[in-house]
């Protein structure tokens, strides 16, 4: 109870004090390509997506373990009590021949995001490449091929940015990493030889083999072993490898510091208002974000594309999660979900990459986004439903043009009491996915 008022107290400061998170002493140059990009692909992918969420006749969530109520299937060693040594002989079965690093990323290109996650390393402990600080690693499976050096080269060879989500505090294979919180608490100096042996040399290994654009860190709010000082102490070992790559909030949820990149929401959270800082969801597709087999609570395409524009409305990205199959393939209704948002942005994307926020709060089902281009400015007004008109306090005389984004239909403007009026057609409204308007305007507002 006391977490869930804790988390709920941290969401109700994010979300409501949109302007008063701490500061961060950005370098906007570094981050200028991650807040321009607005999506990315997410992956959790690993020994976990072999049990597919269900262990030994249970399947997640089930009340009638102690710790089994939760969907995450990433989390079943943990929640569905597999034996340590149970878990571990997976990497013994672990051979997904159809993964085919070229045709992921064709994927992402082909949706539209301009960055790609992936979990080098989740709580399991298990990595995805050849590590020289863990043999509980990729080469120690019938696989045995790095999965992350033929993804980064992939990631590469199609001009996508690339970056490792990677578990630095959570560890459930290494005997002194952090457990859950149901589990006993490790005392502060055995979690720091696990800090020493495993999380601070992989971390430089990954930084060193791949050359990463971002690193994902995961803590959440509780607080434990990730002090300010091993905070620091990682951000500065990140620093001095890599001037480039970025460092998310995760990295100490409840205190990320000054110094970190971009602030990273807690699971599928939408923070409500603008937020000066960059920032993400880390969102799902469906509950889980390994691989569940009995997971069938897929989201809309339509309800993703909004969490995507309004995030973009507010300064912030979508991070949108795949839980790749054990055999190495997406499944398959994610692949539909990846194509037609990648079809929507074809034709709407000047809506939301490197766009910024506007400052006026929108009727409802409308969002707003907004750029400077050469001749002036562009409004992008996204229709989450249909409706008759859209009124927006702009004055007439600023506006030089206005067309749906994706026809170029002309559309008439009409001068109203509030400012202008755009009387809006039926047929606008014939298939149920987001309609953009683009108003030229000779400034941005
Ligand atoms: C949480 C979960 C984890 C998941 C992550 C994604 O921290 O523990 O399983 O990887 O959120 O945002």
């Amino acid at each position: 109870m006391k977490r869930i008022m804790f988390s709920l107290l941290f969401c109700l400061f994010f979300v409501h004090s949109g302007f008063s998170q701490p500061s961060l002493s950005l370098d906007p140059a570094k981050s200028a390509w991650f807040r321009d990009a607005r999506f990315g692909i997410f992956v959790h992918w690993g020994l976990y997506s072999m049990l597919e969420g269900s262990y030994n006749g249970h399947t997640l969530p089930d009340t009638t373990l102690p710790e089994g109520r939760s969907w995450y299937a990433e989390w079943v060693q943990m929640r569905l009590e597999v034996p340590a040594e149970e878990y571990r002989a997976l990497a013994r079965s672990f051979n997904p021949t159809d993964f085919d690093a070229d045709a992921w990323i064709r994927e992402v290109k082909n949706a539209g995001a301009r960055y790609f996650v992936i979990t080098s390393k989740h709580h399991d402990g298990f990595a995805l490449w050849d590590s020289d600080v863990s043999d509980f690693d990729v080469m120690n499976t019938p696989f045995k091929r790095d999965i992350l050096a033929e993804l980064v080269a992939a990631c590469k060879k199609h001009g996508v940015k690339y970056g490792f989500y990677y578990s630095h505090w959570q560890d459930w294979e290494h005997p002194q990493g952090a457990l859950p919180y149901w589990k006993p608490k490790r005392p502060d100096k055995d979690f720091e030889k696990y800090w020493r042996e495993k999380s601070l040399p992989q971390v430089k290994e990954l930084l060193v083999k791949f050359d990463p654009d971002l690193l994902w860190f995961d803590t959440w709010d509780e607080v434990s072993h990730i002090t300010d000082e091993r905070r620091d102490e990682l951000i500065a070992l990140v620093r001095s490898v890599s001037p480039k790559c970025l460092i998310n909030g995760r990295i100490s949820y409840l205190n990320p510091g000054e110094n970190i990149d971009f602030l990273e929401m807690h699971d599928n959270q939408y923070p409500a208002s603008i937020l000066s800082k960059p920032w993400q969801t880390p969102a799902t597709m469906v509950r889980s974000w390994g691989w569940h087999a009995q997971d069938f609570n897929w989201k809309s395409i339509p309800q993703m594309t909004e969490y995507l524009v309004s995030n973009a409305s507010k300064g912030g990205n979508y991070l949108l999660n795949i839980g790749p199959k054990p055999d190495g393939n997406f499944p398959v209704p994610a692949i539909r979900r990846l194509r037609e948002i990648g079809a929507w942005l074809y034709a709407n994307g000047e809506a939301v990459y490197g766009t910024s926020p506007v400052q006026i709060t929108p009727e409802e089902g409308v969002i707003f986004t907004q750029k400077k281009t050469d001749d002036g400015a562009r409004l992008y007004i996204t229709l989450t439903a249909p409706k008759e008109s859209v009124e927006l306090p702009v004055e007439y005389g600023e506006v030089t043009g206005c067309a749906v984004l994706e026809s170029g239909r002309p559309l008439e403007v009409k001068k109203s009491p509030g400012g202008i009026r755009i009387p809006l057609p039926d047929a606008l409204f014939n298939d149920c996915s987001l309609q953009v308007i683009c108003l030229r305007m000779k400034n941005t507002l």
